[in-house]
């Protein structure tokens, strides 16, 4: 779909339907959804008065101009209450409205900027907004069925501006919106595929074209090499597999200036069957989405490639399959870690926190620092906080209030759980250093943090447990029935901004800094 951005009145607009939008309560509407009414000779104010448009949140009417226009349908969309009015609301209004116009089979859509005009946002983010909720809203997952002759596509959406001064704010706002969305996109493309096409090499294969892509260097490590650097923790979980593990390492430079480089760690595990503590087979399906986090990862990092801000990023991201079989770890088990740390494994469906136990130590030998980690890693996650929002877990509060911040920009909710010191107890082993898990129905989602948190030790870390946000069962705004995507414009948008925190000292003394 080609987005582009025009200055002119947009009730002469010629596309096959033009969206206009109206606030809850108002009688007689103004600005470019007046000037429509007024070409309609009066028809939405009709409408209004006869009770049919109300304005109501994501409340959508179809008029058919007849000639009196040059497009042949108008879309009013409802935005819900003034008061009420936020970003995410023009991003899902966006997605929800173009889904209604492609079922109905327009090919071209012209829409106002929603929320530039009375609505009162900064244009350029609400450019952004549209174009992430066009591209996002859109999205299909249908690379394994047959061609459907009657799924219709939207070619062309054009922003259409009254005021040239706004134009080029809004271009930016497009071009950016438009990598964030395609980045969620991939991250959607990865982990709706079925565990037999995404498997850990294939997983490794998609991280190195993206860095063949956008320009990043990409490390591919293989169990020989996991097994010389002692990463007994993710050996272990991908021992059951007859597919080989892969360790993903993907290294962005945009600074020269500093040293210090952001870990970007994901949980790649590409199918979860539990292992040897089988999963119920009942939603087993869903367990090929457990990359989803190692998606995310490799997905902002193809942003971050696009974007190129001054800042240096490493994505590390442990892939592999969590299976039973005559190999595979046992209950009990006791398995070495890449610290030295031990770790007796007393469910092997506790993996996620294996792998990347491993992750983090690599990352951590590779000076990387801070760290953030992204995972699908805790039922106990959904039964906490249900499917609004991400969890969020730190040893460093300013970095978590950074992470939250950036998914506010995103329309992604983080919600923080506490690491309180009360719940290590609960992974002491008998036999080993550590167990991977902690007492059923207390704290799961904090317990599997506290583990990762062991292995951080002193870095500065936000770990984000995903379980509840990776898939939503019906289509809702930007989200479509299936992976979500989240938190990939999260995680770009925390990296953009942390570029445009201030160069450290020595660097700015040289006047150099950004
Ligand atoms: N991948 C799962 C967590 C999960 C559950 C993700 C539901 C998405 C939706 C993870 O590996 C797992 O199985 N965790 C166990 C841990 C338990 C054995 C301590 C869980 O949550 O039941
Ligand atoms: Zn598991
Ligand atoms: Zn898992």
């Amino acid at each position: 779909m080609e987005i582009k951005v025009q200055a002119g009145d947009i009730s002469q607009h010629p596309a096959r339907a033009i969206v206009v939008n109206l606030f809850e309560g108002v009688k007689r509407p103004g600005g470019a959804t007046g000037a429509v009414d007024k070409a309609l000779g009066g028809a939405i104010s009709q409408l209004i008065a006869d009770g049919e448009i109300k304005g109501k949140l994501n409340e959508l009417t179809l008029i058919h101009t007849l000639g009196r226009l040059p497009s042949p349908r108008v879309l009013v969309a409802g935005l819900g209450k003034q008061a009420d009015f936020r970003l995410d609301r023009v991003r899902d209004i966006t997605a929800t409205a173009l889904r209604y116009l492609r079922r109905v089979g327009a090919r071209s859509v012209a829409t106002v900027v929603h929320g530039a005009g009375v609505g009162g946002l900064e244009p350029q983010r609400c450019a952004q907004a549209i174009a992430e909720g066009a591209v996002m809203g859109l999205y299909r997952f249908t690379r394994h069925k047959k061609k459907n002759e009657n799924e219709r596509e939207i070619d062309e959406l054009t922003l259409v501006e009254f005021e040239r001064a706004k134009l080029a704010a809004l271009r930016r706002g497009v071009a950016a919106g438009r990598i964030l969305a395609e980045a969620a996109n991939r991250a959607r493309d990865m982990a709706n595929e079925p565990a037999n096409y995404l498997t850990p090499a294939i997983m490794a294969e998609q991280a190195q074209a993206v860095a063949q892509e956008v320009g990043l260097e990409c490390a591919i490590l293989e169990r020989e090499q996991m097994q010389e650097l002692g990463m007994g923790a993710l050996l272990g979980v991908a021992q059951g597999s007859t597919q080989p593990p892969k360790l993903i390492v993907l290294r962005y430079h945009g600074d020269q200036r500093r040293k210090a480089t952001l870990g970007l760690l994901g949980k790649g595990i590409t199918f979860d069957s539990g292992g040897i503590s089988i999963k119920p087979s009942a939603g087993m399906q869903a367990m090929k989405g457990d990359m989803s986090g190692g998606a995310a990862v490799i997905a902002a990092m193809w942003a971050i490639g696009r974007l190129k801000p001054r800042i240096n990023v490493t994505a590390v991201v442990p892939a592999t399959e969590n299976m039973p079989s005559g190999s595979a770890t046992k209950p009990g088990d006791v398995l070495r870690s890449m610290s030295g740390k031990t770790i007796e494994v007393v469910n092997t469906d506790a993996e996620g926190r294996l792998i990347l136990a491993d992750a983090i130590d690599y990352a951590k030998s590779q000076g990387l620092s801070p760290i953030v980690d992204v995972a699908t890693l805790t039922g106990a996650m959904v039964v906490a906080i249900g499917k609004a929002a991400t969890g969020c877990m730190a040893n460093s509060q300013e970095l978590c209030q950074k992470v939250i911040a950036a998914g506010e920009a995103a329309g992604e909710k983080f919600w923080q759980f506490p690491l309180y010191d009360e719940y290590k107890e609960h992974i002491k082993s008998d036999v080993a250093d550590i167990k991977n898990v902690g007492r059923r129905g207390e704290g799961g989602a904090i317990t599997a943090a506290l583990f990762l948190a062991d292995f951080v030790a002193d870095t500065p870390w936000v770990h984000l447990d995903m379980a509840s946000t990776d898939n939503v069962d019906k289509d809702k705004g930007a989200w479509v029935k299936g992976a979500t995507g989240i938190p990939t414009r999260t995680l770009v948008n925390l990296v953009l901004a942390l570029a445009k925190e201030k160069a450290p000292a020595r660097a700015r003394r040289r006047g150099r800094a950004g």
